[in-house]
């Protein structure tokens, strides 16, 4: 097939390397000069495992470009839209800015028999209206919705063996051919029996907001029970535990800690409450906003705790702030925990000292005023507190030993639950964390 996709950031990038890899010629589109050049040149613009080296096999085969010209999808068939949908400033509802910009860009290109297919998560009824926008301009292309699911850290494995495919197609024959067009693209995916659900457009939006609304609720559920287990003595990772073994619940997502962020969940909850809000079904969402709000919490608790190990004032303190990233194996500061804990830390006046195996230079532009280290090691020297932001692998093989030699304090916060407290406090260290005694 060929394949263009609109937008070249965490998801575009990746779904146009994995297409590229699945033996398509695919051309990426993005407006950002920057980021077309570096993608052009085989280098990715974000950390993202797994990504480098696909660039580098796409670009000996020649499928894979990149460009800031919108007119050369003309030579292409099947477009996917892949742009972002952040929030609004001061406002719940999703910016729908770029959607709207690629769908209308792209329009005049169309051909007869062309598939736009749409992949950014939306507020549920823009397929339908983009569906129009692209009939206007060319009566005989036709329209998809094909929502992601893949995590950031695992993006590549997600794209290439997804876990469900999920097309929102028009009825009858223009939905056929859809379905066709959309086969061949995942061919390798459905040859491997990946589940596939086809429905309509609508069904197909609210799957993805589902989903990430779920995944939330699933969270900040159990970072509730830790607010219990905190004034209980009760330990929130066994009981995770101990209901995860109940297949109806499961324990992935039960990680209590620091809660959650990124470009995703965070925006991706309030954009459905206030698309629910639109439609007169604000009712069926409230929940939503507690758990949004209980997610919020545990940064303040973070912040709390800190303040406890530091007998009572952070003014003066010199904090070492493990994990900046919103989560492990990312770059990505966005709505991020860890770097919100380690700003407010700073704004009470502990100096703070961050390290973060991918993230310092994306931190350091938003919060110039932190003070950054290139190692765990040099962040933590004559620290009075060690906190635990984001659970990287190099940060949970800590050994508490040797790395409570050049501290000031042997006193930790573990944001994520990711140490073990039994060896940490072995070495004589003040262990403390969310939901645990
Ligand atoms: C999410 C969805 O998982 C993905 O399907 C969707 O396509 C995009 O949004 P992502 O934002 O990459 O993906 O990260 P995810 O792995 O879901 O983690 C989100 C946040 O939740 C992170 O901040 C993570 O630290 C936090 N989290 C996750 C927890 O606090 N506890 C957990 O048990 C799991």
């Amino acid at each position: 097939m060929r394949i263009t996709v609109i937008g070249c950031g965490y998801l575009g990038a990746v779904h146009a390397a994995c297409m590229a890899e699945l033996g398509h010629e695919v051309l990426g589109i993005d407006v950002d000069q920057a980021k077309i050049e570096a993608l052009s040149a085989g280098r990715a613009p974000f950390f993202e495992p797994g990504l480098p080296e696909l660039l580098a096999s796409a670009s000996a085969t020649g499928r894979l470009k990149f460009t800031t010209d919108f007119s050369q999808a003309a030579g292409y068939d099947a477009h996917f839209i892949a742009v972002g949908t952040p929030q609004k400033k001061g406002e719940y509802a999703a910016d729908m800015t770029y959607v709207d910009a690629a769908a209308t860009s792209l329009a005049q290109y169309l051909k007869p028999g062309d598939l736009v297919i749409g992949k950014s998560t939306v507020p549920v009824g823009t397929a339908r209206r983009l569906a129009e926008i692209v009939k206007a301009a060319q009566p005989e292309a036709e329209l998809a919705w094909n929502p992601e699911f893949l995590r950031e850290g695992f993006a590549v494995e997600d794209t290439l063996r997804p876990d469900r495919l999920v097309y929102g197609v028009p009825d009858g024959e223009a939905g056929e051919k859809a379905k066709a067009v959309l086969d061949e693209i995942y061919a390798v995916a459905l040859g491997n029996d990946t589940p596939l659900v086809v429905t309509g457009y609508e069904t197909a939006e609210l799957v993805k907001v589902s989903a990430n609304a779920f995944l939330a609720t699933k969270i900040s559920f159990i970072n509730a029970i830790a607010e219990v287990a905190d004034v209980t003595g009760a330990d929130v990772t066994k009981i995770a535990d101990a209901i995860g073994y109940d297949a109806r619940i499961g324990r992935r997502f039960l990680n209590a800690g620091l809660g959650f962020g990124g470009g995703c969940l965070p925006k991706d909850i309030r954009a459905f409450q206030a698309r629910a809000g639109e439609l007169g079904a604000d009712q069926a969402l409230t929940f939503l906003k507690e758990v949004d709000a209980i997610n919020i919490r545990r940064r303040v608790r973070a912040v709390d705790l800190t303040r406890e190990l530091l007998d009572g004032s952070l003014r003066g303190k010199k904090v070492a702030v493990l994990g900046l990233a919103f989560k492990p194996d990312s770059d990505d500061i966005r709505d991020s925990p860890a770097l919100d804990v380690a700003a407010q830390l700073r704004a009470q006046g502990a100096r703070v000292v961050a390290f973060d195996p991918e993230a310092v230079p994306n931190a350091q532009r938003q919060h110039p005023e932190l003070d950054f280290a290139s190692s765990a090691e040099e962040a933590a020297a004559d620290a009075d507190a060690v906190v635990v932001l984001t659970e990287w692998k190099q940060f949970r093989e800590l050994d508490p030993v040797a790395f409570g030699e050049s501290v000031g304090a042997k006193n930790i916060l573990d944001g994520r639950n990711c140490l073990d407290p039994e060896k940490w406090r072995a070495a004589g260290w003040h262990y403390r964390a969310l939901g645990r005694p």
